[in-house]
């Protein structure tokens, strides 16, 4: 299937790190305002350019055009692109409001096509994982998602220093002026709506804390750095995100039962571990010391933080195993496998391949419309909530999604496998 890119900032490069994994989508052309950033990218991966957003829509090779323009042209950008026949994969959020997303929507129902949003992540094997361990009764009755996203003081970082590999600075004042709950609460709401299904209420609240947050860039921003949020979902189970670029990286995710609970460390690594723990009397017990609590391999002893499990794989898992990059020098190679390994393991292209595959098929789209607009509206809602907080009730809900597209499942034996350590039988006593 054949794309087109509008935008070749910093995330392009990111999405280009896995394109090789999709060898069944291939890239006509891109645009950009800034005729530069074109240069960099046709050099670099060997694409070719067009001369207008109108010439690229009048491509009758292009099927999907792909959004990675910056937030406040994602509308202008998508509107167009569906207007001129084309299906849409917008980068996040979708637009800055929900009468938009909805309009992008009815306009893409008119013209017989597809509006699709990151995040993808949802497609992660963690992601898989997780929501195995949860189907497979692993953790009993769900009750609660504790969900991080912390992500380092950005005043501490140095961000004007970062570039991307076709040297696209990271747009600081962007990231900063639109506030790190626009641009990353998307990613565990993803996967929570997704587990979870509508939430029927949400209570939150959100500051700025940091009063300047680079040199250069303007004191306060008016968004906040800070969010915190609570949901209660239309199953009874609730949820507790909170978005920030004032404490040090933590992005685990937690999925509480009545009988255990399921973790991974990262949304970021899609194939980060993922660790499920049955409780026990002991296990719990074993919490009570601090001896056990605060060293790692003494607390797995007592069956603190449970076993890892085995990843379930999905078709694109190859996309994060190995080096894709389009560039591979022998020092690429080695900063590509530390990355991996170490950083983060994302596969921005993931998200597009589901959609291309869902069109060809000719099914139903698996993030739905309401799905995607009711991440937006959560993702406003916990934006604005403010310091002095919100508690309202979303406008809008979606039929539950059901299970994720290309999963390789391997069965239930692992649950009789799950027998309590010794030490935490003998706590448990
Ligand atoms: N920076 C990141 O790490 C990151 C990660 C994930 C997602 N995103 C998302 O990706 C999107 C882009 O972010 P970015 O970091 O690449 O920003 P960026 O500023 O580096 O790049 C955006 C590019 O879009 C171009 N552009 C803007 N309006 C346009 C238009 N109307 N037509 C054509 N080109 C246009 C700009 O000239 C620029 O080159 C945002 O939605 C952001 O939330 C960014």
């Amino acid at each position: 299937m054949n794309i087109a890119i509008v935008g070749c900032g910093f995330v392009f490069d990111i999405y280009m790190r896995t394109f090789k994994a999709h060898p069944e989508l291939a890239i006509v052309g891109v645009f950009d305002l800034k005729s530069d950033r074109m240069d960099r990218v046709c050099a670099y991966y060997g694409l070719e350019r067009y001369a207008s957003l109108d010439a690229l829509l009048n491509d009758g090779r292009v099927d999907i055009v792909v959004n990675l323009t910056n937030i406040g042209a994602h509308f202008d950008v998508s509107r167009k692109a569906l207007m001129a026949g084309k299906h849409v994969y917008s980068e996040k959020p979708v637009t800055r409001n929900l009468q938009e997303t909805q309009e992008l929507f009815a306009i893409a129902a008119i013209n017989g096509v597809r509006m699709y949003g990151a995040p993808c992540n949802i497609y992660s094997d963690s992601v898989r994982t997780l929501f195995k361990a949860v189907g497979d009764g692993a953790i009993g009755k769900p009750l609660l998602v504790y969900a991080e996203l912390d992500d380092n003081p950005i005043h501490l970082m140095e961000f004007e220093k970062v570039r991307s590999p076709t040297g696209a600075p990271w747009p600081l004042e962007e990231e900063i002026l639109e506030g790190c709950t626009f641009e990353h609460v998307g990613y565990h709401l993803v996967w929570i709506c997704g587990l979870l299904g509508p939430a029927i209420a949400v209570t939150a609240y959100s500051n700025e804390l940091i009063e300047t947050k680079a040199a250069g860039v303007p004191g306060r921003s008016g968004t906040p750095d800070y969010s915190v949020a609570c949901l209660t979902f239309a199953n009874g189970t609730s949820a507790r995100i909170t978005c920030s670029v004032v404490a040090p990286r933590d992005h685990r995710m937690r999925v509480i039962g009545t009988d255990g609970e399921v973790s991974t460390d990262s949304y970021r690594q899609y194939r980060s571990p993922v660790h499920l723990e049955r409780y026990s009397k002991g296990s719990l017990s074993a919490r009570k010391l601090q001896v056990l609590r605060n060293s790692r391999s003494l607390g797995r002893l007592f069956g603190i933080g449970g076993r890892r499990m085995r990843l379930v794989r999905n078709w694109k898992s190859n996309a994060v195993e190995k080096d894709q990059s389009v560039r591979s020098s022998l020092r690429t190679r080695v900063k590509e496998w530390v990355r991996r390994k170490e950083v983060y393991a994302q596969d921005k292209f993931v998200g597009i391949a589901e959609m291309a595959r869902e069109i060809r098929a000719g099914g139903p789209q698996y993030l739905s419309p309401d799905f995607i607009a009711h991440l937006n509206e959560l993702t406003l809602l916990i934006q604005g909530a403010g310091p002095e907080g919100l508690a309202t009730r979303p406008t809008t809900t979606f039929a539950p999604l059901g299970p994720l597209p290309g999963t390789q499942d391997y069965g239930t034996g692992y649950l009789e496998r799950l027998h309590p350590t010794l030490l935490e039988r003998i706590a448990s006593r």
